[in-house]
């Protein structure tokens, strides 16, 4: 699998980037700190953390496809509701649609309903005029277009945020974040039906920093597709993560994320969720 789905077309958008730090910023001045990274971790923040809308599918908002997006955005939301997962079609011939949402595998039934429909809202309004869309959360990704797609790996587009923050001791650090990184690769490989193909875990590098790492593909993978998707995306770390305090990897087909504070479900007796700003991370959107 080619990890070259990043240096080809390496393209940095400042607009995605300024933009999180400018809605940082303005929140933070009006929330108290805890308050301001309750509502970033919850993830239920309306701001998607991405989205793409493929300009090569624009359709008119009276055409019989975005009425079928209409039919099948609430299918997406009340089957992910419920299985934090559904892939599923609507409609007929050329205007049948192929949806799939799917929530984080350790979050709450709750958390996924609210992201899933907050996505569901914004995929239209910022996507009002693509048969071809997508739009990425922390805790949610949701998606449609034309074509089946259903158990393709799709690495064609990749949203990355990295902490600008540089680890103190690369070595040792990037040690135990591959060996943990391999460890919960393989827990996703296997059929999502066993476990929702997720991986999660943690790994001490000091007494002091601790690495906390997930990785989840789409549910509707095989095992073989799942390892190729992560394969990519975790290859990204050198170029793009090199050496940084946390990275997320957002495919169309698989969320890797690391950092040295847990943002993951369910939390250790002595665990809380982290304040952490939006500030420290910049983003990258790559496509071909
Ligand atoms: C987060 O920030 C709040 C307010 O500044 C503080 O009370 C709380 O202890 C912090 N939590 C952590 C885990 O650092
Ligand atoms: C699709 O629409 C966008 C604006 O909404 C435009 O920039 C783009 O060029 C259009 N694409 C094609 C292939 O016509």
């Amino acid at each position: 699998m080619n990890g070259g789905g990043v240096s080809g077309g390496l393209a940095v958008i400042g607009v995605l980037g300024l933009s999180m730090v400018i809605a940082a910023r303005w929140r933070s001045d009006r929330m108290s700190n805890e308050a301001y990274a309750r509502d970033w971790d919850a993830g239920e923040s309306a701001d998607p953390l991405g989205e793409f809308c493929n300009t090569d599918t624009n359709i008119s908002s009276n055409s019989p496809i975005s009425a079928n997006i209409g039919r099948l955005l609430p299918r997406l939301v009340s089957g992910a509701s419920l299985n934090g997962f559904i892939s599923t079609s609507y409609g007929k011939a050329k205007n049948k649609l192929y949806g799939l949402a799917q929530c984080r595998g350790d979050i709450s039934s709750n958390d996924c309903s609210s992201c899933i429909q907050d996505a569901a809202k914004e995929i239209r309004k910022r996507c009002p005029n693509q048969a071809d869309a997508r739009i990425w959360y922390d805790y949610c990704f949701l998606r449609y277009t034309t074509n089946n797609f259903f158990g393709e790996v799709d690495t064609y587009v990749g949203i990355f945020y990295y902490n600008v923050e540089d680890v103190t001791d690369p070595k040792a650090f990037n040690k135990k974040l591959g060996a943990l990184m391999d460890k919960i690769n393989s827990e996703a490989v296997v059929p999502a039906i066993a476990n929702k193909a997720l991986g999660k875990g943690k790994t001490k590098v000091s007494p002091f920093v601790t690495i906390y790492a997930l990785v989840q593909c789409t549910r509707d993978l095989s095992p073989q597709s799942c390892g190729e998707c992560l394969a990519t995306a975790t290859g990204n770390f050198p170029n793009i993560c090199d050496n940084k305090k946390g990275c997320r990897v957002l495919y169309s087909s698989c969320y890797v994320r690391y950092e040295v504070f847990p943002f993951f479900f369910p939390l250790g007796s002595q665990e809380s969720l982290a304040n952490t700003s939006m500030a420290y991370y910049r983003s990258i959107v790559s496509k071909p």
